[in-house]
């Protein structure tokens, strides 16, 4: 399909241990920009964007095979949910019931809800299509969560959109609603390095959050409840700092995680024109505009990275190989009335967009 000089394309990738087959859609623009992503947990295998000479590079990690996407414990590329993020013992109540949920990760040794649970959305396979509007081409995901799947409450019906546009951008469309009420929180985990996805580490790309405050965590990256100034702190990246550079400072918030792992608070400001966060790599030139919807963005630094992973190409991902940027709710919602709700009732939608532009400099 073309359209406006974008192009959409679907092509048989593997099949799940059913035989279902597993599909590969590629979206490419003239200005270079390529996304592939596949129809399991709505993957996003590869982006290519040119650097400052025009070079193309990936800049995600992955994997190049679905096996290693099915084995995938880091999240690489995929969209998590029913609720990205941590979720403290994996318990909350909602109007008066109490879910358990699957304790699928134990951060510093206490026992919580991560990403969804065993077989959260980035584990499935989902239904698929090739869309295209004026000025983007693109690809739509559709599953339905069925009630009591990992233990959530009500079916929800989830659509997620790629698209990729004629301003260099690929716009990500959440959407979401249920039969009864329930807890939503839908991001994208992709692993970014501006350099490539085989260049090493981020600790050199340049960060740019706009966020005041944190929400500081517990030992099992669990938030406290309360809201943390980063003025003076290696959390403020209010404007553009090197990654690397308060990485290792003595602070608990940085020891917990190991390295960057935590929620900020995005600031008031126009959604449509400021960015929530920008990225840059001085050695390529590359840099990503992030402009989002959601009220928190996780940053994490890759801190549970190790050589083990082995990615595409047959390339090791040490620790900080990408950093990740979740535009997000924060996390343990549920169980904090005074953060902004992620409940989802019967006749609401939940609506969520993520817009990463791509530039050089
Ligand atoms: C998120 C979390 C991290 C870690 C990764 C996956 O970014 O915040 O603590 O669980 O996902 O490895």
């Amino acid at each position: 399909m073309q359209r406006d000089q974008i192009s959409v394309s679907a092509a048989a990738w593997d099949q799940m241990r059913d035989g279902r087959p597993v599909r590969l859609y590629t979206l490419a623009n003239r200005a270079g920009l390529q996304v592939c992503a596949t129809d399991y947990g709505c993957t996003i295998v590869s982006l290519t964007a040119p650097d400052r000479d025009g070079q193309p590079t990936d800049v995600v990690l992955g994997y190049d095979r679905l096996a290693d996407y099915m084995a995938n414990s880091a999240y690489m590329g995929c969209v998590v949910g029913r609720y990205a993020n941590r979720i403290a013992a994996g318990r909350f109540t909602l109007d008066g019931r109490t879910y358990t949920l699957a304790t699928n990760s134990a951060s510093g040794g206490l026992p919580c809800h991560l990403h969804g649970g065993r077989v959260g959305f980035d584990k499935r396979l989902w239904e698929s299509e090739p869309v295209t509007e004026a000025g983007a081409a693109g690809v739509r995901f559709h599953r339905r969560s069925p009630d009591g799947e990992e233990g959530y409450p009500g079916n929800l019906d989830v659509t997620v959109e790629y698209w990729l546009t004629d301003r260099n951008e690929l716009r990500v469309e959440y959407d979401a609603t249920c039969d009864a009420p329930t807890v939503v929180n839908l991001t994208q985990h992709m692993y970014f390095n501006l350099g490539g996805h085989d260049r090493g580490t981020i600790l050199d790309h340049e960060l740019m959050i706009a966020a005041e405050r944190l929400t500081p965590v517990n030992a099992g990256l669990i938030p406290t409840g309360e809201y943390v100034p980063v003025a003076g702190t290696p959390f403020d990246f209010r404007t553009p700092t090197v990654v690397g550079l308060r990485i290792d400072a003595e602070h608990a918030q940085l020891q917990y995680g190991g390295g960057y792992d935590l929620n900020f608070v995005l600031d008031q400001r126009d959604i449509q024109r400021q960015p929530a966060a920008t990225l840059c790599d001085p050695t390529s030139g590359r840099r990503l505009e992030l402009f989002a919807t959601t009220p928190g963005l996780q940053f994490y630094s890759g801190n549970f990275l190790d050589s083990s992973h082995i990615g595409k190409g047959g390339h090791p991902y040490q620790r900080r190989a990408g950093l990740c940027l979740e535009t997000q709710h924060y996390p343990d919602s549920p169980n904090h009335a005074h953060f902004p709700s992620t409940v989802l009732r019967p006749g609401q939608q939940y609506r969520h967009t993520a817009v990463y532009r791509f530039s050089t400099r």
